[in-house]
């Protein structure tokens, strides 16, 4: 085989191995439809410990994914506010199907594995119903947590609105997350914030 064939060859392969494995879902534009009051849904807001086995469409991960960190204005500013406009935050979405980065952006999921790590967040009862874990990740700069906790109460209000589950979780293994995740180590790197079971509410 001639060099060029080699590297001709290379390529192809290269190129359908990323088509192959990488399964990332654009995602559908995201329904601003709801009209229920604010007050109406912070009257309503609360944990859910009871979940359905039911999975969530791409349409309202999209949306929740959109409440949580999405793009609101041209100027690429989010629906969260952030500290100097530092976009620190990135969501992880853990199910089935695997994990996926949100590309806020691009309004994509961005396939990271194919494994279905769910069983990382098995540590309580009810989450053995649970269809989606949002992983909430940033700098090691204190506003970071911030950014994700405003973000966690965007999804908690939108899931309430929407007669929704949804419950802030901090009881599993950071660690054992951050390697499953591959996150860059050191003082430049990534850290694990705090998870967060969304769903259908079982009553
Ligand atoms: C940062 C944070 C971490 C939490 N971690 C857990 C957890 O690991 N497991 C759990 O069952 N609930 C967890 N919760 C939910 C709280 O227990 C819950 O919000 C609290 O009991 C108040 O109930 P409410 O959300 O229904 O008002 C957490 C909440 C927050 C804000």
């Amino acid at each position: 085989m001639s060099k060029f064939n080699f590297l001709k060859c290379f390529f192809i392969v290269l190129i359908s191995n990323y088509y192959l494995f990488a399964a990332d879902i654009k995602l559908p534009a995201p329904d601003k439809s709801n009209q229920t009051t604010l007050i109406k849904t912070l009257e309503n807001r609360k944990s859910c410990h009871d979940f359905l086995n039911k999975s969530i469409d791409n349409k309202t991960l999209s949306t929740i994914l959109w409440v949580a960190y999405g793009v609101n204005r041209p100027d690429g500013k989010r629906t969260i506010p952030t500290a100097k406009n530092g976009k620190d935050l990135d969501i992880y979405v853990f199910n089935e199907n695997g994990i996926y980065l949100y590309d806020a952006e691009k309004n994509l999921l961005l396939q990271k594995s194919k494994n279905n790590y769910l069983n990382l967040f098995n540590k309580q009862p009810y989450m053995k119903d649970v269809s989606n874990v949002l992983v909430y990740v940033g700098s090691k700069n204190d506003y970071a947590v911030m950014h994700a906790g405003s973000s966690y109460q965007n999804v908690e209000l939108f899931i309430t609105a929407n007669n929704m589950g949804s419950i802030v979780r901090g009881f599993f293994d950071r660690k054992e997350v951050s390697e499953v995740l591959n996150l860059p180590k050191g003082k430049k790197g990534k850290r694990v914030i705090i998870s967060q079971a969304i769903g259908y509410k079982n009553n």
